[in-house]
């Protein structure tokens, strides 16, 4: 639950620890030791599991006693369901560029889970992902979270021009735009686990509101080839994707992520038959799934929404343009209906 929210019963219980190296009996060792696990930070702490600290050679009771202190600091327990919508309420929405897909997913990208965009190459993930970076730089009032991105980019698409285009668009410096989009290449698998393992130092001393995977899961598939590796690749998937969600639930970051799909020419009866790469793990972690296809229309886009866990299924036209995600004009529908 976000700082802010704290009641004064509870601020006079549990002193607030804003550093790992505060908390009492973690001297320069221990906080070696945590940060190389990827815990910088106590909102980081939080979220983490007994056995990830004794792996890393902190004591089971001494694990227990600083996870149990971290969540009281930021007071991850028990609560009332009245307290429950106090806490949606800290859910932040952000801006896809596109109304009519913002309202489909109700509002916008929401912060505290994952969204996972999934289609075929060219079906506009990366662009999607670009403009979300620049998005939530906006202000509250016009669909942002006045917050910075992370972009881990693992198939090195990142265009810094596509950003300064969609910037300028919306009337914002492209300077400062650029400057709080904090970047890095993946190499591999390995890496980009790695990479989100240690962000939360990197997600927190930059007021990072977005957090990007472009793509989940294309060095997964490239490097788990065949079906005994299968269950290797889903466990570390699994792990990945716990990681990025503990990191959106503990910052009140949104996190999207990308993942390709092979469309079946054969396929008669829908485009939507089609096989996500990481099947159910992804499925299942992934609170928001949209399934996005091309159309006859060049710029125009189908966005299909497949499962929320509140919203029903919908689908909405969306246009990819140089200036980036947009509506669609209402002519522009006709002519996709006349071919
Ligand atoms: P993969 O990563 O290969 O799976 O594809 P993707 O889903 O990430 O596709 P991406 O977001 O890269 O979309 C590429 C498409 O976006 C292009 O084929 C264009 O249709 C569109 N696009 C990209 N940049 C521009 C632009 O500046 N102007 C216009 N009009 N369209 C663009
Ligand atoms: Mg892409």
């Amino acid at each position: 639950m976000p700082q802010k929210e704290r009641t004064k019963q509870q601020k006079e219980k549990v002193p607030a620890f804003t550093d790992i190296s505060e908390l009492p009996g973690v001297g320069p060792a221990t906080t070696e030791k945590l940060k190389e696990i990827g815990y910088s930070t106590v909102e980081a702490l939080a979220t983490a599991t007994i056995s990830e600290l004794e792996a890393a050679g902190i004591g089971e009771k001494k694990a227990q006693e600083l996870i149990e202190l971290a969540r009281e600091t930021i007071e991850i327990s028990w609560v009332t369901a009245k307290d429950l919508v106090k806490y949606r309420s800290s859910i932040g929405r952000l801006t896809s560029g596109s109304k009519a897909l913002d309202a489909m997913i109700g509002g916008g990208v929401e912060t505290q889970s994952i969204t996972e965009f999934f289609g075929e190459f060219g079906s506009g993930k990366s662009q999607i992902c670009h403009q979300l970076a620049v998005n939530v730089q906006l202000p509250e009032e016009r669909g942002g979270l006045n917050g910075a991105a992370l972009y881990i980019d693992t198939e090195n698409t990142f265009r810094v021009e596509r950003i300064e285009a969609m910037a300028k668009h919306l009337g914002l410096d492209t300077d400062a735009v650029l400057d709080r989009i904090v970047y890095a290449e993946a190499y591999n698998s390995d890496h980009q686990m790695l990479l989100l393992e240690k962000a939360d130092r990197i997600i927190k001393d930059n007021g990072v509101k977005l957090i990007i995977v472009d793509s989940l899961t294309a060095h997964f598939r490239s490097e788990y080839i065949g079906r005994e590796m299968l269950a290797e690749r889903q466990q570390k998937l699994n792990k990945h994707m716990h990681k990025l969600l503990r990191l959106a639930r503990a910052f009140n970051a949104a996190s999207v992520v990308t993942n390709q799909v092979m469309a079946r020419p054969d396929e008669f009866f829908s485009p939507m038959v089609v096989s996500p790469v990481g099947g159910h793990i992804v499925g299942h972690t992934s609170h928001t799934r949209l399934f996005i296809r091309k159309t006859a229309g060049k710029n125009l886009r189908i966005v299909r929404l497949v499962s929320s866990p509140y919203l029903p299924e919908g689908e909405v036209l969306i246009k990819i343009t140089q200036d980036g995600i947009e509506d669609v004009e209402e002519s522009e529908r006709e002519e996709l209906r006349r071919r």
